[in-house]
């Protein structure tokens, strides 16, 4: 705990305000504090913490303060997307440049309404224990959220994320939580659960390999680039305005709505699939998703497991 360090930015926070204004054009200092209503020595300490985030700021005598560059991927430009977007489901971004996990980090603070976003994670975690490779140029983050259902409705979300990241990139969504694009792994999503069976934490993980370097050995792995002109922001953008709209939907009780258009752009119904379960394999024809979000397999409902498209 502890070991690696963010920038937690609130939905009310000052640092939003000012970095806004000084995007537009110069501001003095005493202009920004009181603008914001913080002292001229809390404003130099909020400059000197964008600076630190590879942002410049020019500090001209007369004119004041002004962004003049800043790294596409900033914490200030994250959390406003973040916000814009997600509006009443977050009131937190957590921004790491580095972090083990972003969903371990979820994990850690144990609190709903919260986004972390990290650059880079040294053990990103996919789904059954296997590792997800995090390096630069990847979109990597995590939403927590405490909606009023039980454990068994989960599975739902995970769907309807991977609808989210379906539309946002063009991709096809593979059961139960993968995005494709041309039969390319180019999303992975991991939701986990904490706290109580009837109200529990939801943990909405989601990795998209954008431009980041993929493992040589890693079979059946695509980014985004490859396909199209695609970069992280835009991206992230996009996803969370389909997941807005989505979540929303599901919270009033839309799912069947929501079933159709992922039946539509799953690509695991219509083919022979071998899904990996506890307790053995099962191979069958997949045709359909049911109302609790199970695969139909010859006419079994699978509620999770590993599934490989046969052809
Ligand atoms: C999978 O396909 O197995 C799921 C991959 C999920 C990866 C994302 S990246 C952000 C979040 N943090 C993690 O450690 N994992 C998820």
């Amino acid at each position: 705990m502890g070991k690696y360090s963010a920038v937690k930015i609130r939905k009310d926070a000052n640092s939003l305000i000012v970095f806004d204004l000084i995007s537009e054009r110069p501001y003095s200092g005493e202009e920004l504090a009181s603008r914001v209503g913080l002292t001229r020595k809390a404003v130099w300490k909020m400059i000197k913490k964008f600076r630190e985030y590879g942002i410049v700021v020019e500090a001209d005598k007369r004119s004041g303060y002004r962004i003049v560059r800043k790294p596409k991927l900033n914490p200030f430009d994250v959390a406003a997307i973040a916000f814009k977007n997600l509006r009443e489901l977050v009131d937190e971004v957590w921004y790491y440049k580095m972090v083990d996990s972003t969903n371990d980090a979820a994990k850690r603070h144990r609190k709903p309404s919260i986004l972390f976003f990290a650059e880079v994670q040294t053990s990103g975690r996919g789904r059954l224990g296997r590792t997800w490779s995090s390096g630069p140029g990847g979109l990597y983050f995590t939403i927590t959220l405490q909606p009023k259902i039980g454990l068994e409705e989960v599975p739902k979300i995970t769907l309807l994320t991977g609808l989210s990241v379906a539309k946002a990139v063009n991709g096809k969504i593979k059961w139960p939580n993968d995005v494709l694009i041309e039969n390319k792994k180019v999303c992975g999503i991991l939701c986990e659960v904490q706290g109580e069976m009837e109200r529990p934490l939801v943990i909405i993980g989601v990795g998209i390999n954008v431009e980041n370097e993929l493992p040589r050995d890693l079979e059946g792995a695509g980014r985004l680039v490859d396909f199209s002109n695609y970069d992280v922001i835009s991206v992230f953008n996009s996803v969370l305005k389909n997941f807005y709209e989505h979540y929303l939907k599901f919270e009033r009780g839309e799912w069947e709505h929501l079933r159709k258009e992922i039946i539509e752009l799953c690509s695991t119904i219509g083919k022979n699939v071998r899904i990996q379960l506890p307790s053995g394999k099962i191979e069958g024809f997949a045709t359909d998703i049911s109302k609790e979000g199970a695969l139909v397999v010859d006419g079994k409902k699978i509620f999770a497991g590993d599934c490989i498209h046969l052809r």
